[in-house]
């Protein structure tokens, strides 16, 4: 079986479930806590032991390549201030991993930057991970991929418990076998499903190892693109026409899920990420405390309670969906 080595972070996307936020800010370079959610990505993997990376990104995107770009004049401008855990922190980010850049380019669909991104990678299986959830784990969610790849030798997917009430934002998996330790064989994936229609109570949460096989799926998919070029290029389908005929497995992962793509999610990702900061986190907790007591406190007279006091300048409306 060949290691996995290297890790495709697709990065192209608009971001449209945040706007106005991402109009000029990509939403990899959102911050949950004191880092950017694509840091905490590249963190991940970097503890899973993989130190080839490629960032496949768009042209509105540089905010990305300058955050772990090397910056010797900031450095050497910081330590000459005698600002040594700054300028320390600043070269730390450069030297995290060795990150290639590439545009994607190709037929819209999430299978497109995994295409981009393999043919310089050649014939060996990858991971790809989405920068949008950020996991807290005791075991990297990268490595418990990994550990289930090299069991079983065949692609596999991250999966999560889901609230079955938000299948319809979610890949859902055909779960045929628990094989124990969070491993399940999976017949493949129905995309987006309506709770009734939900095949099992998992998501599939933008983690997958990634074979050449799935690979052969993705490019049988383009060729047939190029017949009906309005058609996207999708790593669902490629999944599913590879386990029609080819075992597939997701892994169950042991942690703790968020995800960032849409505002509330984004929220409370930052939310708990500032509760539970080591230094801040006493003091925001209660401001939390504070915050919901005042919200909580019924109105004189019978009157409705009041509304709590923190709402912000131009909040209200702006991330209605
Ligand atoms: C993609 C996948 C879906 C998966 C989701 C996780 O959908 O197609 O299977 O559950 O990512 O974030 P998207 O959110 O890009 O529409």
């Amino acid at each position: 079986m060949t290691r996995i080595r290297k890790a495709v972070i697709p990065a192209a996307g608009l971001g449209t479930r945040l706007l106005p936020l991402t109009r000029a800010l990509p939403k990899e370079m959102l911050p949950i806590g004191d880092k950017p959610v694509i840091e905490h990505t590249v963190r991940e993997l970097v503890a899973s032991d993989i130190e080839e990376i490629i960032i496949v990104t768009s042209g509105s995107k540089d905010l990305i390549q300058e955050h772990f770009r090397p910056n010797p004049g900031l450095v050497a401008q910081l330590r000459e201030a005698g600002k040594h855990e700054y300028a320390e922190s600043v070269r730390e980010v450069s030297e995290l991993a060795h990150i290639t850049y590439m545009y994607q380019n190709g037929p819209y669909g999430n299978g497109t930057p995994v295409l981009n991104a393999y043919r310089i990678l050649g014939d060996e299986p990858i991971l790809v991970l989405w920068p949008d959830d950020v996991f807290v784990s005791e075991v990297p969610r990268a490595q418990q991929l990994m550990a289930a790849y090299e069991t079983t030798d065949a692609p596999v997917l991250a999966l999560m418990p889901m609230d079955p009430a938000e299948s319809s934002r979610y890949g859902v998996p055909i779960v045929k076998e628990d094989l124990g330790n969070g491993c399940l064989a999976i017949g493949g994936l129905v995309e987006k499903p309506e709770p009734r229609n939900a095949p099992s109570p998992f998501a599939a949460i933008g983690g997958y190892v990634v074979t050449p096989g799935v690979i052969a799926e993705l490019e049988e998919q383009t060729r047939r693109w190029y017949d009906r070029p309005d058609g996207e290029i999708y790593l669902t389908d490629a999944f599913n026409a590879h386990a029609a005929k080819h075992p597939v497995y997701g892994q169950v992962i042991d942690g703790t899920w968020y995800d960032t793509g849409t505002p509330e999610a984004y929220l409370k990702a930052q939310f708990a990420a500032a509760l539970t900061d080591p230094t801040y986190g006493p003091s925001l907790r209660q401001l939390a405390e504070d915050l919901s007591a005042a919200s909580a406190e019924p109105g004189a007279n019978g009157r409705p309670a009041a509304p709590a006091p923190a709402t912000f300048p131009g909040w209200a409306g702006r991330w209605s969906s």
